[in-house]
């Protein structure tokens, strides 16, 4: 008999970036974070999860990454296994009667709906769904958050993907990490007119891995104090208060300039760590064009460890924010003709910003807030 379970999780894009571990082991973070969890439609990750006393034991468990056999023996996955299987152990100690899962070797088998190339947080979305699809399985009765704990183990980001909606990950205080897990700050439901417009800027893989590059900004630099101690407390509580209130305008300033502190703290490392580069920062000129154009802040950049640039900004403002991108780029795949009705209207752009973007930028990705993972039959 083999057994069997599915579910989807999402990408989510931090507003408020997790940056620097004060436990790499049990992957704490020096600060809390906050992120928007993206529409699955667009970006997800599927990951059935089997096992089976049938399945041969030397094997051990296996992971098929988009078709491809992917390294279970990192430390990080290893915990999630660790983890997951302990808490399967205690139910059949509890309930002699259920079938000894935990005991069996787990085969997991794992897409994206996007291309990996597009340097898009894929680790996030990646174990959320590893978590999710063996909590299924073993039909464990953790919630979101006690499930968040150990997908925060395999990747840090990946804990706020057990959610939709907007998403803080708490960084917590106690020593073995019990207490720092995500929560859900409000569902998608709440502010449900929240779009992203994803500039991919490289298909290239990135430099400076995001574990290595925060380790490194850690040992070496000074500004990144002032981060931890003062800017992302601020930026925390201001963002909350932008998302209850659904204020657009706090929610993007606080979202770019997190988002430069990042890059400032980036800059900082010694050597010198570089995500953004000419292209993204043009994507920056234009949305600050955009916002003056339109006299308010209607939209809002953000970059992760890479030089994509992700654009926030409302439904309502469609036409005024991806009017101009669409002028420039409108050659490019990923553009939903529906939603773009209306949206012919374009802000003239510096000619060098213009070129930029039009040489940089190789595809586009239009998309909004969404839910969280989804237990599907799909295998
Ligand atoms: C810049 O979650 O990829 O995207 O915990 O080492 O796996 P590890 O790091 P990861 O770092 C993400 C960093 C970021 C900001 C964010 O998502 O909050």
């Amino acid at each position: 008999k083999v057994y069997r379970a599915s579910t989807t999780a999402p990408v989510n894009i931090a507003v408020v970036k997790y940056w620097g571990k004060r436990d790499p082991k049990l992957n704490l973070p020096t600060n809390s974070s906050l992120s928007v969890t993206l529409s699955q439609a667009d970006l997800r990750t599927l990951t059935t999860a089997s096992c089976s006393a049938a399945y041969p034991a030397p094997e051990g468990d296996s992971l098929l990454l988009n078709g491809e056999p992917s390294d279970v023996s990192g430390a990080r996955t290893q915990a999630c296994f660790r983890e997951l299987r302990a808490r399967r152990a205690a139910l059949e100690a509890a309930d002699p009667s259920l079938p000894k899962l935990s005991t069996m070797p787990l085969r997991l088998v794992s897409e994206n709906n996007f291309p990996t190339a597009a340097g898009l947080a894929s680790s996030a979305a990646g174990f959320a769904a590893f978590v999710r699809a063996i909590a299924n399985l073993y039909e464990l009765p953790a919630s979101p958050s006690e499930l968040s704990l150990i997908a925060r183990q395999g990747s840090g980001s990946a804990c706020r993907s057990l959610f939709g909606g907007y998403v803080a990950w708490r960084m917590g205080s106690a020593p073995d990490g019990s207490d720092s897990r995500a929560d859900q700050v409000a569902p998608a439901s709440h502010w449900p007119e929240m779009r992203a417009l994803i500039l991919v800027a490289s298909a290239a893989k990135k430099g400076v891995s995001s574990t290595s590059g925060m380790q490194q900004t850690v040992a070496t630099s000074g500004l990144f104090r002032e981060r931890i101690t003062t800017v992302v407390p601020e930026n925390m509580d201001k963002m909350e208060k932008a998302i209850a209130a659904r204020d657009f305008a706090a929610f993007a300033e606080v979202t770019m300039r997190d988002s430069n502190s990042f890059h400032a703290t980036c800059a900082d490392t010694y050597p010198p760590i570089f995500y953004m580069n000419d292209v993204s920062r043009a994507a920056i000129r234009a949305v600050e064009a955009v916002n003056a154009a339109a006299g308010r802040t209607v939209a809002a950049y953000t970059f992760d460890a890479g030089p994509n640039a992700v654009i926030y900004y409302l439904e309502q403002d469609t036409a005024a924010v991806v009017g101009t991108f669409y002028h420039l780029l409108g050659g490019l795949d990923g553009w939903k003709a529906d939603s773009l009705k209306g949206a012919q209207s374009a802000v003239a752009l510096d000619e060098a910003v213009a070129g930029l973007l039009q040489n940089g930028v190789s595809r586009i990705i239009m998309t909004g807030v969404g839910e969280g993972p989804i237990k599907t039959d799909e295998y």
